[in-house]
């Protein structure tokens, strides 16, 4: 059985899904058929969430009719609002948005009983609305938060991305900057098992809530090796500096057997098809925030450390200094990739509870062997 032990759960695949497929061989990614990089070319992220929900694109009809619903739900609650500002300036940002989607599921009283907590397939899919609509509020407000400044309001004549813009800084986005955006968060909608939504899909499988199983992929998303790796690229861009500083640092990153972040996929092996779309986005922001120190850092690092490892880049690693570019502060990236990938989960939440097994896997036991407790004499029951 040792030998069976697939650590990592690397090359095992425990279920179907219909939602996205990951094709290693062309470093493809596809949702609901589409290749994603179509979608952020071409699609509002809305449309992409109703796509990964409902499994086609909407009509013109139920793409206004969504947007009109989820204008509804944009502002941040008082509920929500006032648990946000217990929490200290310092907690992390993702603690802040688990804590929030936390308060949110608590509200939602139709969970309150163990066996209603897991709600009907229609239930799920407006719980999954409600939050996709509420996240932008609870990620502006947190980074606004931080830096002292007021709550903003939503904007009901602006969309889902220019909406989210103007509730972080106070000011309309220019249209290169709404597009990154939107692009940005089609790219980080869905990624098929990945470990937080495989979390949410474990979670769910036990009959738990929505809400649980989008706040244990939370958790999960918030490690470095997965969501965390976009701010540690900005954490890696200020250490360098600047392009010149490239080389001796990687030498010594190298060196020192450092996880140079932005890099590498347990899947995607020869590159990953959802950078060059965000890397031409990270370009026309360059050019629009006239920045092309931040593009020659960022060719450089990549250049320098594909030549060294074969090792290539993610989507983390465009996705990084182009939200910095946009204004965003490096620790509220994840927080992003949550707004993004909250649609990825839900769709999974559904999915999995419209076939559910329980996902319960076996371990090979390797400590010590059985021992007994001094003096203890076992009843006649345990003989
Ligand atoms: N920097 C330096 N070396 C690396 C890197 C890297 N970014 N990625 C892989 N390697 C090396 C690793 O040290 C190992 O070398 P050796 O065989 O000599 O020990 C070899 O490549 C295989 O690495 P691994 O970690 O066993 O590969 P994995 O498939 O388990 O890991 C990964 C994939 C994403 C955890 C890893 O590439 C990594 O830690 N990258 C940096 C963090 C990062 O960018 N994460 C975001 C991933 S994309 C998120 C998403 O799509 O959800």
């Amino acid at each position: 059985m040792t030998d069976d032990i697939k650590k990592g759960l690397a090359g095992v695949v425990v279920d179907h899904t219909a939602i996205s497929k990951v094709n290693p061989e062309t470093n493809s990614l596809l949702y609901r058929g589409y290749p994603v990089q179509e979608l952020a070319a071409t699609q509002p992220f809305e449309a992409v969430a109703h796509l990964l929900w409902h499994g086609e694109l909407p009509t013109d009809e139920e793409l206004a009719a969504f947007r009109a619903a989820e204008r509804q739900h944009r502002a941040l609650t008082p509920e929500v609002r006032a648990v946000i500002d217990l929490l200290p300036l310092e907690a992390h940002p993702m603690d802040e948005v688990r804590t929030a989607v936390s308060v949110i599921g608590a509200g939602d009283t139709a969970g309150a009983s163990a066996l209603k907590a897991v709600g009907t397939p229609e239930e799920n899919l407006e719980r999954s609305k409600r939050l996709f609509a509420m996240q932008p509020a609870i990620v502006a407000y947190g980074q606004r938060r931080r830096r002292g400044q007021e709550l903003i309001e939503p904007r009901d004549d602006l969309d889902y991305a220019a909406n989210f813009l103007w509730m972080t800084f106070g000011e309309e986005a220019h249209p290169t900057v709404v597009d990154a955006f939107n692009r940005s968060m089609i790219l980080y909608g869905e990624h098929s098992f990945n470990a937080s939504t495989f979390t949410a899909r474990v979670i769910t499988s036990t009959l738990s809530d929505l809400y649980s199983a989008v706040v244990g992929a939370i958790g999960a998303l918030k490690g470095p090796l997965h969501g965390g790796a976009n701010e540690a690229v900005l954490d890696i861009f200020d250490e360098i500096g600047e392009a010149s500083n490239v080389v001796p640092w990687l030498e010594r990153a190298l060196a020192e057997k450092r996880k140079i972040m932005g890099f590498g996929h347990r899947v995607y092996k020869r590159g990953d098809s959802r950078v060059p779309t965000m890397q031409a986005a990270l370009e026309s922001l360059a050019e629009h925030y006239d920045r092309p120190d931040v593009l020659e850092l960022y060719r450089t690092l990549e250049r320098e450390f594909v030549e060294r490892k074969g090792i290539y880049p993610n989507l983390d690693y465009p996705s990084g200094p182009a939200y910095s570019l946009m204004g965003f502060d490096t620790l509220t990236f994840t927080p992003l990739f949550i707004a993004a990938r909250i649609t990825g989960w839900t769709a999974h939440v559904m999915e999995q509870q419209a076939s559910n097994a329980l996902i319960r896997p076996l371990a090979a036991y390797n400590g010590p062997d059985e021992r007994h407790i001094e003096g203890y004499v076992p009843t006649e029951a345990e003989l």
